[in-house]
């Protein structure tokens, strides 16, 4: 899967300037549902993943912009990106001054892409390609975590997870423009960024993105 995973990014894709963090390049898409038919094609499985990590999502590029205004929150540091998609969050902190980052995402396809947007940016990337939300907190002094909060199962198990991880000692910075299952009341806001997405994705081509820290319990 791995070498037909990346060459599939690659045809499905185009390597274009993130909309405000220009600095860093993806390998992004302008539709989701032709890319969503031609993935579940590729897998020959109709349950294949939205390609989500073909897209900069606003939780991701209110980070992303976040680490490039305040790099100090990541230089030096060891990195763990939860829900990496195109892997932005991780290129970030990398560009910021991150001594190393790991990116962990579910689908295979973001693996590829997160490999080949690392390198498209003169920076390494780990990859973890499984679900670590029952697992223990990770190596790492902070964790990021861009739009977990769209969808209910995922949200309640990302925000469990990275309690765990705050109570650990870690610092987790979440980014999201204010999704539904956001546990706001844990959270102390940061930041706020005026985004450019897509109505692909989103209502509005233009949304603010916040970023939080996860509050000590
Ligand atoms: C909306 S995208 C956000 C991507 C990126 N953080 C950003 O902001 O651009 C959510 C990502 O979560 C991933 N995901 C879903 N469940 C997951 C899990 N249990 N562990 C890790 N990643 C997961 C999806 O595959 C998808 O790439």
């Amino acid at each position: 899967m791995a070498a037909s995973a990346r060459a599939f990014v690659l045809r499905q894709t185009q390597l274009r300037p993130v909309p405000g963090v220009e600095a860093i390049r993806l390998h992004l898409a302008h539709e989701i549902l032709p890319l969503w038919r031609a993935a579940q094609t590729e897998t020959r499985d109709e349950d294949a993943a939205l390609p989500y990590w073909a897209f900069a999502w606003i939780g991701g590029l209110a980070i992303a912009r976040h680490l490039e205004a305040h790099p100090e929150v990541v230089a030096g540091k060891t990195v763990f990106d939860l829900a990496s998609g195109s892997g932005l969050c991780a290129v970030a902190a990398m560009r910021a001054g991150a001594t190393h980052a790991t990116a962990a995402d579910i689908d295979p396809f973001a693996i590829a892409a997160i490999a080949l947007n690392a390198r498209a940016n003169g920076t390494r990337v780990s990859v973890v390609g499984r679900d670590v939300l029952d697992e223990d907190p990770p190596e790492a002094d902070v964790v990021l975590a861009g739009d977990c909060w769209y969808e209910a199962g995922l949200a309640e198990r990302a925000t469990t997870w990275l309690r765990r991880v705050r109570a650990a000692g870690i610092e987790v910075l979440l980014g999201d423009p204010g999704r539904r299952y956001l546990p706001i009341e844990s959270l102390v806001e940061l930041a706020s960024y005026d985004v450019r997405t897509t109505t692909v994705l989103e209502d509005l081509e233009h949304k603010q993105g916040h970023v939080f820290e996860l509050r000590d319990d």
